[in-house]
């Protein structure tokens, strides 16, 4: 009989799930048994170990990433009608959490290297502008690589923006040895399950070291209830719930060895695929990536994709289409300066299989799979 060839998924939420069942099935049951399931003794926890493991003041469970970012826009003041600048190569969450917050994202084009925020870009849009200067900023770290946050930071001290770091990919990932999420006025993750440090189901958090803004995000996360439930400023809804904070809990007691299995089979795609005559990720020696995303880049993407295909190895495309040309946005949305290497970049992405559970075997049959690819197009 022969063996049914396995397909190599591009994530798994499942296998991260499996990893650890035993501690996730006993959270689940101690909040079944506890009989408080809405901002009760979970959420506060994970909010003081997730806010411990980064090394920051103030974190605040919030229903998702996207709802983090809103919480993290209302809390610096952010009001209909200011400008918040993003990128438009990004989860559109970012884009379509400016709107919700009743700003305009005004999105800008990405350091051709990095896929992040390009801060020489930043710095002529700031220096050229004619329209009423912008509220904020939101770098994402796309892919767990981070923005330049040095060069950002500083743009926005000598323009008066506060700046909202998008975490959502990059859980535990560091710059200079300082965690991202860290660097700005407030930061946003997303407990997504596909993510690095993933829940199984929706879930978010903003964190922060300015108590003032803590307090805000506190406050609009439930209606603006104060101690009372006396509605002192308008909020949303927005928790965590119980069962997601005791989930996450024991997942973060994993983050570290999880992002190192990642490195791993990053390297291990590093090395092999040196002569493959594709465009790997950055590397340098002060970021310490934790690739949310393996993304390698190739004119012949959508080739190289449809030969994986045909070995049972998946990949995917994050994301094929910049948010400025979606139906939603093109023709509306504000955009600075060219989005030229946005709009290049789209269409040579591609994401290998990436996730801490990937063996690597299966790594090791990736490598060799797109090496093939490239000897036949020789
Ligand atoms: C960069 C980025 N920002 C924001 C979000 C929004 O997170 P959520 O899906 O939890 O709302 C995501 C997740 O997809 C993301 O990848």
């Amino acid at each position: 009989m022969s063996a049914i060839p396995s397909v190599i998924a591009q994530c798994d939420p499942k296998a991260g799930y499996l990893a650890c069942k035993d501690r996730i099935d006993a959270a689940i049951a101690r909040v079944l048994e506890s009989g408080w399931y809405i901002l009760g003794r979970e959420v506060s926890s994970f909010e003081q170990e997730f806010r411990d493991y980064l090394g920051i003041g103030h974190a605040i469970g919030a229903a998702n990433g996207t709802d983090a970012l809103e919480l993290a826009l209302r809390a610096c003041g952010v009001e209909p009608g200011d400008r918040v600048i993003t990128v438009s190569h990004t989860a559109v969450a970012t884009v379509a959490a400016i709107e919700r917050a009743g700003a305009v994202p005004v999105l800008i084009d990405i350091d051709w290297q990095t896929f992040c925020l390009c801060p020489d870009v930043l710095q002529n849009i700031l220096e050229r502008s004619d329209r009423p200067s912008p509220k904020a900023i939101i770098p994402v770290h796309l892919y767990g690589y981070p923005a330049d946050m040095p060069d950002i930071l500083d743009l926005a001290v000598r323009y008066g923006l506060y700046v909202i770091e998008d975490c959502a990919q990059a859980h535990g990932a560091g710059l200079q040895g300082r965690k991202l999420g860290t660097w700005g006025d407030l930061a946003t993750f997303s407990f997504y399950p596909t993510k690095n440090l993933g829940a199984i189901g929706d879930g978010g958090a903003v964190v922060t070291n300015k108590p003032e803004l803590a307090e805000k995000v506190h406050l609009l996360r439930e209606y603006g209830w104060d101690q009372q439930r006396i509605s002192r400023i308008p909020g949303i809804n927005s928790r965590l719930d119980e069962m997601q904070a005791a989930i996450l809990r024991e997942k973060l007691k994993g983050l570290d060895e999880d992002n190192e299995k990642r490195r791993q089979i990053a390297r291990l795609y590093d090395e092999g695929l040196q002569e493959s005559g594709l465009m790997l990720p950055p590397q340098a020696n002060d970021v310490d990536a934790v690739y949310h995303q393996y993304v390698i880049r190739t004119k012949n993407r959508d080739d190289l994709k449809s030969w994986l295909r045909d070995r049972d190895i998946l990949t995917a495309i994050h994301y094929p289409v910049p948010v400025h040309l979606y139906p939603a946005y093109q023709g509306r949305i504000e955009i600075a300066g060219s989005l030229r290497h946005t709009e290049t970049v789209v269409n040579e992405i591609l994401s290998l299989p990436m996730y801490a559970q990937l063996s690597l075997t299966e790594a090791e049959q990736v490598v060799e799979a797109i090496n093939q690819w490239r000897k036949q197009k020789d």
